[in-house]
């Protein structure tokens, strides 16, 4: 049995990917600054910001699946003004590099990286940082794999539970196809395992549908009607903020599925 370690362990993606690892018979690491009640898997203690734990963290380790981030955007749910000017770099460039360092020491034999689909020098500055981690990887002298995925059907859902007090929506007509993170994690456990390596097909969800569209069904499906008033974003714009269509892989669980499965959790939010 091969040991992996998974940065990120806790968040939206890593817990997905910690599950199918332990159901597919892994032995699984997680790096996490906090403890969490899981008992299936063991726990290493640390922080990718100073570098704290992180040595300790990847003794013995085979395969290490990279999904911790610090994004402000992610973790209020919505872009605010500051997003357009700066984003911490403390995890995804610094800890991005301490990290590879340390797996060169500890003979790592595969560093799988989660990144985002459609980034360039145009993106925002958080997205910058996640292109900066790419060149990190690639020139690490690892056996690497980059996999990018479309932004998660979780983060769409806080950005339009951001508008609710609203009675008009501006919403960009931008086609996109978000995705679920149980559709990625599937995805990153294949490509963990499959003996490939180098940038990696990337993935995003089944559909693709305007903005406007995915803000509808939302409405829908918390019983809610607010008017939509379809809005323009450049190309670039809308790039810059990951609202892109993806190449490849494709999940399976749509929008309207995944409220459905969400309801309850909307409905109490709401
Ligand atoms: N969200 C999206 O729409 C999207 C789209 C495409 C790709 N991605 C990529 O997918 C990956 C996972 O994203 P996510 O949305 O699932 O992230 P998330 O839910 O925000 O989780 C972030 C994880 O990183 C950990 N972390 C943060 N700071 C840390 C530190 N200083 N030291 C150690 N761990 C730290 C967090 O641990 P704590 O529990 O301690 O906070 C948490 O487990 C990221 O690489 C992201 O760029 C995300």
């Amino acid at each position: 049995m091969t040991l992996v370690l998974v940065t990120g362990g806790t968040g939206h993606l890593g817990q997905d990917l910690v599950d199918r690892l332990v159901r597919g018979g892994h032995q699984v690491r997680i790096f996490a600054r906090s403890q969490k009640s899981r008992a299936d898997v063991e726990w290493a203690m640390g922080d990718l910001a100073t570098g704290e734990g992180l040595a300790h963290a990847l003794r013995g380790v085979h395969t290490v699946i990279h999904a911790a981030t610090h994004s402000p955007i992610a973790r209020r749910g919505g872009i605010r003004p500051v997003d357009f000017f700066r984003s911490p770099s403390d995890v995804d460039a610094e800890g991005t590099q301490r990290l590879l360092d340390l797996c060169h020491q500890a003979q790592v034999q595969h560093f799988l990286h989660v990144s985002i689909v459609g980034l360039d020098e145009a993106s925002l500055p958080y997205g910058r940082l996640k292109l900066a981690a790419e060149r990190m990887v690639r020139e690490s002298g690892l056996s690497w794999s980059i996999v990018r995925a479309m932004p998660f059907y979780y983060l769409l859902e806080s950005m339009l539970a951001g508008l609710v007090w609203l009675p008009v929506w501006p919403v960009p007509r931008t086609v996109c196809n978000p995705v679920d993170t149980s559709d990625v994690a599937d995805y990153l456990v294949h490509c963990a395992f499959d003996r490939g390596c180098g940038v990696r097909e990337e993935i995003g969800g089944p559909e693709d549908l305007s903005l406007v569209e995915f803000a509808r069904q939302y409405q829908e499906a918390r019983g809610m009607h607010r008017t939509i008033m379809p809005v323009h974003l450049s190309d670039k714009a809308a790039r810059g903020m990951g609202f892109v269509v993806s190449r490849g892989v494709r999940g399976t669980l749509s929008w309207k599925d995944w409220l459905q499965r969400h309801t309850a959790e909307t409905r109490c939010a709401a």
